[in-house]
């Protein structure tokens, strides 16, 4: 059997409104294991962030094929989708998404309020252990505004691995933060990843997408290169070491 977590084949993408259409991504075909750490990496307009919306079930491909876990995506309803996108995956965006005016815990609570199955669960332990992943369980009580960017985003992190899930995308997360922030989440993704987790990063900078252990090069919607990552770098919370 095949352990591929994501396959996708000959996948198409183009946008239509109002009658005009944004052909997107182009013939793209790859497979992600589980487990992996891989980086979807391109100038601005490359066509990224489409690509994670349809990796994340968050929109759907025009045509070709995608399966997760060995299941078809095109089959399932949307509200297959956003229970299994629940469950299963976890995501992270360059602009934090964080409620304002709302507590740390609470803004990571989200997406336990969304899961009937365990609604009945002690979420406050795992809202704490969520925290503690990202070392933020000191803020626990804070409003999300008074935190600086690099906290937002440790918190949304927290929030995106509540509910355990198995993959997390992240899309351009370092891309509003100061360096040293950047380099404390990429840390947090490494460990994600020693720890399991399989993660899909966007971003359109070297530098970052060296983090991971393979990169995946997208140029005008078309992958143009696809290889494991060689002078890998590990973030390790003072600077950078390779591996
Ligand atoms: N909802 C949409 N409708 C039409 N065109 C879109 C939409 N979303 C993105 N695009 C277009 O798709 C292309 C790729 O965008 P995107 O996937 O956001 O690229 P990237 O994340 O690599 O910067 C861009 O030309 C963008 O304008
Ligand atoms: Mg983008």
């Amino acid at each position: 059997m095949s352990t591929s977590l994501i396959t996708i084949k000959n996948l198409n993408k183009t946008y239509s409104n109002d009658g005009v259409e944004t052909p997107v991504l182009h013939d793209v075909s790859f497979e992600i294991e589980k487990g992996e750490f891989v980086s979807i990496m391109g100038p601005s307009g490359s066509g990224k962030s489409t690509m994670m919306q349809i990796l994340g079930m968050l929109d759907r491909l025009s045509s070709g094929e995608y399966l997760f876990e060995g299941k078809n995506v095109n089959e399932f309803t949307d509200d297959e989708l956003a229970k299994l996108r629940n469950k299963k995956i976890g995501f992270v965006f360059q602009s934090f998404n964080l409620l304002a005016r709302t507590t740390v815990m609470e803004n990571v609570e989200l997406p336990l309020l969304y899961d009937e199955d365990h609604l009945e669960l002690n979420n406050e332990e795992k809202i704490m252990n969520a925290l503690k992943a990202v070392g933020m369980e000191h803020r626990a009580n804070y409003l999300s505004n008074q935190l600086s960017g690099g906290e937002k985003q440790r918190v949304a992190i927290a929030r995106a691995l509540v509910n355990d899930p198995g993959v997390i995308f992240a899309d351009e997360p370092t891309g509003n933060l100061d360096s040293k922030s950047g380099l404390m989440v990429m840390k947090i993704l490494q460990e994600l990843n020693n720890d399991g987790h399989t993660v899909i990063l966007v971003t359109h900078e070297t530098y970052t997408a060296q983090h991971a252990k393979r990169i995946i090069q997208v140029r005008d919607g078309r992958i143009i290169s696809d290889e494991q990552v060689k002078d890998r770098l590990i973030a390790n919370g003072e600077g950078e070491l390779l591996k």
